[in-house]
């Protein structure tokens, strides 16, 4: 299934602007004697419409690299593009901005435990009203149904199971269409068929939308969905394999772009 094990690089330069574009990222946390560098050089470009797979030991930096992506840290020390706009030395009020095309899907749920699952969506959809006749509270209803909790619309948090209350963190971030889903082990908590319920769901919109998915996953299960795996181990990315051909896994519509490693 793997095709490479080096960095893979493609001739034709992209057409499109990527939607992350990281150059020389370095982090560390800490001063002075508690300086630890936890991400060293890091390089890298993603193209839209693709399902990558980030993986790597424990402490190795993939929630470190994720939210400086998702703009929720200051970026120290080289560049890092999102959808276009270097994030680095970015006012705050921008950086709101930008988190606004990001869906996040992280393993701590965070639901409101006031608000019925379909009222949680609607966080979402209020935040951000969107075009159209559909209404915020029927996309809610119809984004939890595609996850499965359609008689679970009206429950709150505490009436439903663990891997429930993922799915609707998962609806909450997938409402809006974001242009970039950042997700860290979106599936840690689902039974195996709700894990893949969830990561197809994820593939159709990449697919059909050209949403961007960057997705740490230690879950054997679902790698099959990833166009590409890379592998981040001790803060360097250690590897990076193109999995799907893109061009035979795309129909073309809304999607013309591929995913390149420097
Ligand atoms: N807020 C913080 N302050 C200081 N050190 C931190 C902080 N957050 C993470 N670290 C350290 O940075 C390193 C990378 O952490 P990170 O959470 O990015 O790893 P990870 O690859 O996501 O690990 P896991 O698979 O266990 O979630 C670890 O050594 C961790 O202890
Ligand atoms: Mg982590």
């Amino acid at each position: 299934m793997i095709t490479s094990s080096a960095p893979t690089s493609l001739s034709l330069p992209p057409q499109v602007e990527p939607s992350i574009q990281i150059r020389n990222l370095n982090f560390h946390y800490g001063e002075g004697d508690l300086f630890k560098q936890v991400l060293f050089d890091i390089n890298l470009e993603i193209y839209s419409g693709q399902i990558v797979i980030l993986t790597g030991p424990s402490g190795s930096g993939k929630t470190t690299l994720l939210t400086l992506i998702g703009a929720l840290r200051t970026i120290q020390d080289g560049s890092l593009q999102i959808l276009g706009q270097e994030l680095k030395g970015l006012a705050p009020k921008k950086l709101v901005q930008i988190r606004k095309n990001i869906g996040f899907i992280f393993q701590a749920h965070n639901l409101f435990y006031s608000l019925t699952a379909r009222q949680n969506v609607m966080m979402s959809t209020d935040l951000y009203p969107n075009s159209g006749s559909v209404t915020p509270k029927n996309k809610a209803a119809d984004i939890l149904a595609q996850l499965g909790l359609a008689d679970r619309v009206d429950y709150k948090p505490h009436a439903l199971s663990g891997g429930q209350k993922q799915r609707v963190a998962i609806a909450r971030a997938l409402v809006n269409r974001p242009n970039l889903i950042l997700a860290d082990e979106p599936t840690a908590a689902l039974d195996k068929k709700s894990g893949r319920d969830v990561v197809t769901l994820m593939q159709k919109m990449a697919r059909e939308e050209g949403i961007t998915i960057l997705m740490v996953t230690h879950d054997n299960r679902i790698l099959d969905v990833a166009d590409r795996i890379i592998n981040l181990v001790d803060g360097n990315l250690e590897s990076d394999n193109i999995i799907n051909d893109f061009s035979a896994s795309h129909d073309g519509s809304g999607v013309d772009s591929r995913t390149f490693m420097l």
